[in-house]
């Protein structure tokens, strides 16, 4: 279980990632750095933000093959970040060559960064994974079947929906993270997520980690929603 949400940081570039940070001087936050600012910023932002006090999710959906995983991993884990990912569907191989990657490239008495693995990706529907997957199952299946072999490969968990969060719980194990994005408050739009839950909700159905993006980088004062969010999550809300 990871008590702190993670604050998804979509932002196109450094600077407007430290401004949206200083409202949060106080705080001790979880933060998710994906692809678009990773690509663009690297290891300087991962530094600034490890000089804060910052968790780091290093959201990149590693995909190769084992020995490019593995060497990617490697220099991955030196950047001392808390948690990276890999997608599933690069195969147990992939997965345990990214997870001795990881524990390669972490500092001796250091921990090595979570390993989690995206199952199927949600923009993918059962009708697009019949026709370009060639996969005859339900999506359901699918995911259930991807979370079992990163269980099965040793990895730490999955990114899924709150909403798959207990079934996946059941064929892997309790400690077996589910981290779940698709979080909304009451309140909010739900822009492109197709099924939101709400932090508390989520907690309910079995998630382990929530992210939340816009919910919190798109309010009026950010570290109030987030405040809330965190409250909710923590179960000491309003259910
Ligand atoms: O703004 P919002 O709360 O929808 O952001 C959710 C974050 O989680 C985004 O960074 C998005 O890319 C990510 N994500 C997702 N669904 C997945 C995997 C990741 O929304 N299945």
């Amino acid at each position: 279980m990871i008590n702190t949400p993670i604050i998804a940081l979509d932002f196109s570039n450094y600077d407007s990632t430290i401004d949206f940070l200083r409202a949060f001087d106080s705080e001790s936050l979880y933060v998710k750095v994906g692809m678009e600012l990773f690509y663009q910023t690297g290891p300087e932002l991962i530094g600034k933000l490890k000089e804060y006090g910052h968790k780091i999710f290093l959201d990149l959906k590693l995909h190769d093959i084992p020995n490019t995983v593995h060497h990617a991993m490697k220099g991955l884990a030196r950047l001392d970040i808390d948690m990276v990912n890999v997608h599933a569907a690069g195969g147990s191989n992939m997965m345990k060559a990214a997870l001795t990657g990881l524990e390669a490239g972490t500092e001796i008495g250091k921990k090595r960064p979570l390993l989690i693995a995206v199952t199927q990706l949600t923009s993918t529907s059962e009708e697009q994974m019949k026709n370009e997957q060639l996969i005859e199952h339900s999506i359901l299946h699918s995911v259930l079947h991807y979370a079992k072999l990163t269980y099965q490969s040793g990895l730490d968990g999955v990114v899924c929906s709150a909403i798959e969060a207990r079934e996946i719980e059941k064929v892997t194990n309790k400690e077996f993270l589910r981290v779940t994005p698709g979080i909304r408050l009451e309140e909010d739009s739900i822009d492109d997520q197709k099924r939101v839950v709400t932090p508390q909700s989520a907690r309910n159905i079995g998630s382990s980690a929530i992210v939340v993006g816009r919910t919190i980088t798109k309010s009026a004062d950010p570290l109030q929603t987030y405040l809330k969010v965190k409250q909710l999550w923590e179960g000491n809300g309003n259910d």
